[in-house]
């Protein structure tokens, strides 16, 4: 979407995963304090983003819609100007529908304009849109009718779409939101996390600067994972150019998901200028190579074992983009070094069961 906005993948955090429903005021200023205090802030992450659940079920008597009373008391304004103090972005949630999908708040069909002008004044900075309880009609009918209404609403609001993937946003999306989402929802289990990335691998070519494929947000943190199967996770929303929102309780961060998160070398390649996602380009049976460019001629690579051994993977240079004569150095970014020497026409590595190697690969002048 042209708002000028989601130049890179937007990062920050979102209430969802780890808190469904139970959302409120507190809780968004504490998540605020805890993004500046581990320093996760400083890293890039900027948004923080209330999910469903926030407002009264029922309008008031102009229309409008009613932050909850027992859980917001202060109001959507008030928070907005404790978030932008701390230097951060607030979202919050929306529905192309009657209902949001918990079905305790109205969505905005139909009240598309003055909702948004309600964010605006508000000083809402992200509006994720879902696709519940709604008429029937398509979504590529409903999802700009809002897009318009943002877009005159006086303040820029990175969109997303949350359509899960079923009419294909991918196609559609980059007229209409700044990332839609590709899959279904998201839990904290492998099996989920591997087969979102899967689904929204396939749309790689509709990625680009201004609007990216949205997998879903991480679960890095919330413990149905092992520590390598999170790494994964990670490594592969960010080399998918995906949106990287935290989901887990930023409060009670471990030294382990903080190692995670605040990986920087990894979140560079989600930031990366060039913003081209990478692709599968190589699998045998459960090993995969995934590869994309960067800005510089450089590559970012994955070598992912899905499988229950170790075993060796070989990224070759014709499946990821480099003439075969180039000499590269490779820099680990799960191990921080750079390999001691230098590598031509293939890197093979061993990866452990479940593990991933991330490396980005630099062409050497000779
Ligand atoms: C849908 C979305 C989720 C979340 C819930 C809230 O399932 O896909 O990400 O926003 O609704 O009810």
């Amino acid at each position: 979407l042209s708002n000028g906005l989601a130049v890179t993948p937007p990062m920050g955090w979102n209430s969802w995963n780890h808190f469904a429903c139970n959302v409120n005021e507190t809780l968004i200023k504490e998540t605020a304090d805890a993004l500046v205090s581990t320093g996760l802030s400083k890293l890039g992450y900027q948004y923080v983003n209330i999910d469903d659940c926030w407002a009264e079920i029922k309008r008031d008597d102009e229309g409008n819609l009613v932050p909850k009373k027992s859980t917001f008391p202060s109001g959507m304004k008030a928070l907005a100007d404790y978030v932008h103090s701390k230097g951060l972005k607030l979202g919050i949630y929306s529905d192309a529908g009657y209902f949001t999908c918990s079905k305790t708040m109205p969505g905005s069909l139909g009240y598309e304009e003055k909702d948004a002008k309600a964010f605006a004044s508000w000083g809402i900075d992200y509006l994720k849109y879902d696709n519940c309880n709604t008429d029937g009609s398509k979504p590529t009918v409903r999802y700009p009718v809002m897009t318009n209404a943002l877009m005159k609403a006086g303040r820029p609001i990175y969109f997303s779409l949350c359509e899960w993937g079923d009419m294909h946003p991918a196609l559609w999306g980059g007229k209409i939101g700044n990332s839609w989402r590709t899959t279904n929802d998201i839990t904290d289990t492998w099996d989920s996390m591997v087969s979102r990335a899967d689904q929204n691998e396939v749309y790689a070519e509709y990625a680009r600067p201004g609007g990216w494929n949205d997998p879903d947000m991480l679960e890095v943190g919330n413990g149905g994972m092992t520590k390598n199967e999170y790494i994964i996770h990670f490594s592969i929303w960010a080399i998918s150019k995906a949106p990287l929102l935290i989901g887990c309780d930023v409060q009670n961060t471990t030294k382990e998901t903080m190692e995670i998160l605040g990986n920087k070398e990894v979140i560079a390649v989600n930031q990366d200028k060039l913003g081209v996602q990478a692709k599968k380009v190589r699998m045998l049976g459960d090993l995969e190579v995934w590869a994309g460019p960067l800005t510089d001629y450089r590559v970012a690579v994955l070598l992912l074992n899905r499988s229950l051994r170790r075993d060796t993977i070989t990224a070759h240079w014709d499946d990821i983009g480099l003439p075969p004569n180039t000499v590269v150095s490779v820099r680990d970014l799960w191990e921080h070094e750079t390999l001691k020497r230098q590598f031509v026409s293939n890197l093979t590595a061993t990866v452990d069961y479940h593990a991933c190697k991330m490396y980005i690969l630099t062409p050497t002048l000779s």
